[in-house]
């Protein structure tokens, strides 16, 4: 007689990166205990019975901002991870842009008792990466972070951007950890210019964001990433890539053997320039959504492994932060982590792709 479990899913069809099949699905503490056939499974408090439906694994969504503590206005971990479970998310990891930023061990222990008070989900929490935080990589990853985050440029929390010589030293510091940096890959110093000459100018409206941030600072921030990383032997990941032309400096750098990953959203596959003036500032968000072209070669760059995942940059702000008339004063974001999976499902059913490449993207 084999044991009780939890829960039976039972009789869908189970979707893996590399095929699809009929079977049961047991549960036991919150881990999958078998995989089989109905008839095999053991004895269950619940089933669910799953006829006709596709089972996933859940999806891990290595790129959110749950803003807890110092933004309730806009989130908690509770809110978050409730709407992850809602969306099909069952693993996150948290950004460090929270108030206090967690650059600090004092600041990750905090952090951790709050994610662990309150959340839903399983999660994990970034680091802050900075000329600040270099002197404290050790006691963070002693704290258990799941990688550190390092911007190359300004958003939201302005968190500074370091300079190239910091940048280099931290990544000297991390390579032998093993850890992963993800990087916001947006070079500060041209968008800083432009925003300047923009608002000179007085333009005001959504598309003067996109106008600030053209994809050069991303081909920019990939490349010299990519160039230190190797130096160093630092792993990096480079987050929400938006555009086509940064995907040439991350493939090159794939093919020289630089240990890089690369992530995009769905808002890059499916908005695009045309979408401003619908949106408004709403659709502010760095990077900014890009011209159609982009899209299109992003999506090939899923199919062909140049990319490697999808995540959300989930970044909820309160309605009148994002409704400012002055675009320059929107708050930069908006959420996703709930949206993810049905949107990429709708695409998938679409003929996109297959639903293992989406299983290959969202979880494994
Ligand atoms: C993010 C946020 O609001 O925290 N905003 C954004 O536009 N993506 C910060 C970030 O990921 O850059
Ligand atoms: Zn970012």
């Amino acid at each position: 007689m084999s044991e009780t479990v939890d829960l039976v899913i039972s009789c869908g069809t189970v979707v893996s990166p590399d095929a699809s099949y009929p079977a049961s699905v047991a549960i036991k503490n919150g881990l999958i205990h078998a995989i089989g056939a109905a008839e095999a499974m053991p004895p269950s408090r619940e089933i669910l019975d799953a006829t006709g439906l596709h089972v996933l694994p859940g999806a891990i969504d290595v790129h959110v901002h749950f803003r807890d503590p110092g933004y309730p206005q806009k989130e908690d971990f509770a809110s978050g991870t409730a709407a992850a479970a809602f969306g099909g998310v069952t693993t996150v990891f948290d950004m460090p842009n929270t108030l206090p930023t967690v650059g600090t061990p004092e600041a990750l222990a905090d952090k951790h008792l709050i994610a662990a008070a309150k959340a839903y989900v399983d999660y994990g929490l970034y680091a802050v990466l900075g000329e600040d935080s270099i002197q404290h990589v050790g006691a963070l990853i002693d704290g258990g972070i799941i990688g550190f985050k390092l911007y190359m440029g300004n958003t939201f929390g302005r968190i500074p951007s370091p300079s190239t010589g910091a940048m280099l030293e931290a990544f000297e510091v991390v390579a032998p950890t093993g850890k992963r940096i993800s990087l916001h890959a947006e070079t500060n110093s041209v968008m800083e210019r432009r925003e300047q000459r923009l608002r000179a100018a007085g333009r005001t409206e959504a598309i003067a964001h996109l106008d600030a941030r053209p994809a050069v600072v991303a081909i920019e921030a990939v490349a010299r990433a990519a160039i230190l990383s190797e130096w160093t032997g630092a792993r990096i990941h480079v987050l929400h890539i938006s555009s086509a032309a940064e995907l040439r400096p991350l493939a090159e750098a794939k093919a020289r053997g630089v240990d890089i990953t690369g992530e995009t959203c769905p808002h890059y596959l499916l908005l695009s320039e045309k979408d401003y003036q619908k949106f408004g500032g709403v659709i502010r968000v760095n990077p900014p959504v890009r011209e159609a072209a982009n899209q299109l070669p992003l999506w090939t760059a899923l199919l062909d492994g140049t990319i490697d995942i999808i995540a959300t940059d989930h970044a909820p702000h309160a309605p009148d932060e994002k409704t400012r008339a002055d675009i320059w004063t929107v708050d930069c974001g908006f959420p996703g982590v709930e949206t993810q999976m049905p949107l990429m499902l709708t695409e998938i059913n679409r003929g996109r792709a297959t639903i293992h490449d989406y299983v290959r993207w969202s979880a494994e």
